[in-house]
């Protein structure tokens, strides 16, 4: 069971793809802008979800720019997407499928390559698809560091904590890397970069919150093989009630952007 573990297709990923954007997508802007983005930049967005950086690249790169949108499973697409006259979406298999060389000046990802065994490999080719001086972006999870900030009685945040641990074993047994964000910088050094940065983004996701429902959306997804790890079904129950709690808060994966650029 190697590769994507959290499948578009399932019914949880509106609410996945939801809390990931309303969460993160200021953060991820915020690096996108450092690059310089302007208008007529030729843009490849990966693994794009719901869309909504891709909406936004569109925007920013206007009618003389173009953006190529790719995703394995690309059904959760914003509508408006593909109507953007300077967008083009595929369903891409960014480990297997042709990327072209040396064309694009931006190359993003949010939570992909966390995901897939052949991240290192991904890298390198995601390098050789810039053109010289071409910018890439990752946005990437370090899941190790998610303390319980807040409780509503004695032993909530041990509940969480198993049902996590849980969680990260199921996505770990798939090929993921949960501490893959840490290890971009040193990743985009070896892989030849130049101009390479890093920052680091997290807040706090109290009960009832979006970023709580994110927690919601991968524990019922995976919920079978959660309990595959040991956890009793009764901590699932708790910890869903948890997340509906504004007395329960819980940090949110910080995420590391990471950019570096193509020597020119
Ligand atoms: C965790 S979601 C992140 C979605 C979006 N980037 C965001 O942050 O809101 C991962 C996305 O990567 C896509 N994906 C997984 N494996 C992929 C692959 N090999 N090639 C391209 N896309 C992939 C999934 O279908 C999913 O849409």
């Amino acid at each position: 069971m190697h590769g994507y573990a959290l499948d578009n297709a399932a019914g949880e990923t509106v609410e996945r793809f939801n809390a990931l954007e309303s969460c993160y997508d200021t953060a991820t802007r915020d690096s996108l802008r450092r690059t310089g983005l302007a208008g007529g930049w030729n843009c490849l967005e990966i693994g794009a979800g719901g869309g909504s950086i891709a909406l936004w690249l569109s925007d920013m790169t206007g009618p003389d720019g173009r953006v190529t949108v790719t995703d394995i499973a690309p059904g959760q697409l914003a509508p408006g997407l593909l109507a953007c006259p300077n967008v083009q979406v595929l369903r891409h298999d960014v480990v297997n499928d042709a990327l072209p060389e040396a064309e694009f000046d931006l190359i993003h990802a949010r939570l992909v390559l966390l995901h897939l065994p052949e991240r290192r490999a991904v890298l390198q080719r995601l390098v050789r698809s810039l053109r010289p001086g071409g910018w890439l972006v990752l946005d990437e999870f370090d899941c190790s560091w998610t303390p319980v900030l807040m409780t509503p009685y004695e032993g909530a945040e041990v509940t969480f904590e198993r049902v996590h641990a849980g969680f990260l074993e199921s996505l770990t047994e798939s090929g993921a890397d949960v501490t893959w964000g840490r290890k971009l910088f040193g990743e985009f050094v070896r892989a030849g970069l130049s101009e390479v940065s890093s920052t680091t983004f997290a807040m706090a996701w109290p009960g009832g919150s979006a970023g709580a429902s994110l927690h919601h959306a991968n524990t019922t997804q995976l919920a079978d093989r959660i309990q595959g790890h040991g956890v009793p079904a009764e901590d699932l129950h708790l910890l869903w009630s948890l997340l509906e709690d504004p007395r329960f808060a819980v940090q949110s994966y910080p995420m590391v952007s990471a950019c570096g650029r193509r020597e020119r």
